[in-house]
């Protein structure tokens, strides 16, 4: 049996599933896959929970909402490197805001953990958007895992079919629709709903961010575009590399003069790999029926992959809220210690 001291980063909406869930699948991870999963440290942004033993957080996820403070074994002001030195090995779950400027808080927390050589799994994507290169280099240099499916679509699976399913395959091109909400919008829009309606309907559905430029503004799209590239392709696109274009300025009148054109209209994440030079755009393009991407409606994301040797290759569907979020975090760490 082998056992991975946790410590999590953040206790929102993916932290606490997280929570859920190693508890819930405990006995799983342990009889089929010889894990024994411990909860070791907990932090939010004002404090944290921490422990030589496990932590047993169900009482406060369960019983008291998101009062961590009033719990007795919460440590007003505790911050990751207070406990750093504690574990001899670990493994850190970053879940904190997504900071595509900075990178932070998640830069701060990837690199103080693959530095003491523990692994590394991430929902948040910031600081891998930030400074892939680096953490990459770092992860390599230390012999420690670094894996984000979480922040690459999450149950969809994206990175594990690049990396192993392709493996000796070239990819000569990448599209996906990588965020539920801009195709949730698109979708209700071929529909007749205005976008404002659409955009609405999402938020009450608890589809869209209570703020979602960065879904509809086309960045959500091109952090995961440009993560999955250069996880699998091995390009080292930043954010300012891939052109950009988001569907706020999207009327119905466009989305229902592609249907009568037997098209439907799609947000893609694009990889074109082509004769060596590979660039990445998100483009709002209309598609027809023959494009495997033709039929994904709803919040539904998929990707499909183009290749010299295996023809193109498409994964669909995947739920996308916090728990499956976090299932995604799992099977990262699942596969880190089967290694
Ligand atoms: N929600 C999803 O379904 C989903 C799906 C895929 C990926 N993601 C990514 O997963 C990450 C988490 O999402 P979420 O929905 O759980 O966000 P959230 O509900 O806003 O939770 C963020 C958590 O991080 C904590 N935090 C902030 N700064 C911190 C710091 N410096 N140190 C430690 N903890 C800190 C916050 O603490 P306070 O409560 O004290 O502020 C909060 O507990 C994001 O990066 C998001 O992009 C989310």
């Amino acid at each position: 049996m082998r056992t991975a001291n946790v410590i999590l980063m953040g206790l929102g909406n993916v932290g606490r599933a997280f929570v859920r869930l190693i508890q819930d699948k405990k006995e799983v991870c342990k009889e089929s896959y010889g894990l024994d999963l411990r909860l070791s440290a907990a932090f939010k942004k004002d404090g944290g929970f921490f422990s030589d033993k496990s932590l047993d957080l169900a009482d406060v996820l369960e019983l008291k909402g998101n009062d961590f403070s009033r719990h007795p074994d919460w440590k007003p002001g505790l911050r990751l490197e207070d406990v750093l030195g504690c574990f001899k090995s670990g493994l850190l779950v970053e879940c904190t805001p997504t900071d595509i400027k900075t990178g932070e808080p998640g830069l701060g927390h990837i690199t103080a953990a693959l530095k003491r050589k523990w692994p590394v799994a991430a929902a948040s994507k910031g600081a891998l958007v930030v400074n892939f290169k680096g953490l990459k280099a770092l992860a390599q240099q230390n012999g420690a895992a670094l894996k984000f499916s979480g922040a690459t679509a999450a149950a969809l699976p994206t990175l594990d079919v690049g990396l192993y399913s392709l493996a000796g395959a070239e990819i000569t091109a990448i599209e996906g629709i990588l965020t539920g909400t801009t195709n949730y919008i698109l979708t209700r829009m071929e529909e007749g709903f205005s976008f404002e309606d659409a955009l609405k309907e999402a938020q009450s559905r608890g589809i869209a961010e209570p703020d979602p430029a960065l879904d509809i503004e086309g960045w959500d799209t091109a952090c995961k575009i440009l993560l999955i590239s250069n996880a699998v392709v091995g390009t080292e696109f930043s954010l300012r590399d891939i052109s950009l274009e988001g569907i706020s300025g999207v009327s119905p009148t466009d989305v229902q003069k592609s249907r009568k054109e037997g098209k439907a209209l799609k947000l893609l994440g694009r990889l074109i790999n082509e004769r060596g030079r590979a660039r990445a755009e998100v483009r709002l393009i209309p598609i027809g029926p023959s494009h495997p991407l033709f039929n994904v409606s709803g919040a539904n994301k998929a990707i499909t992959f183009f290749t010299d040797t295996m023809g193109s290759i498409t994964v669909s569907g995947g739920k996308s809220d916090p728990r499956a979020t976090a299932a995604a975090l799992l099977k990262d760490i699942i596969n880190i210690y089967r290694n």
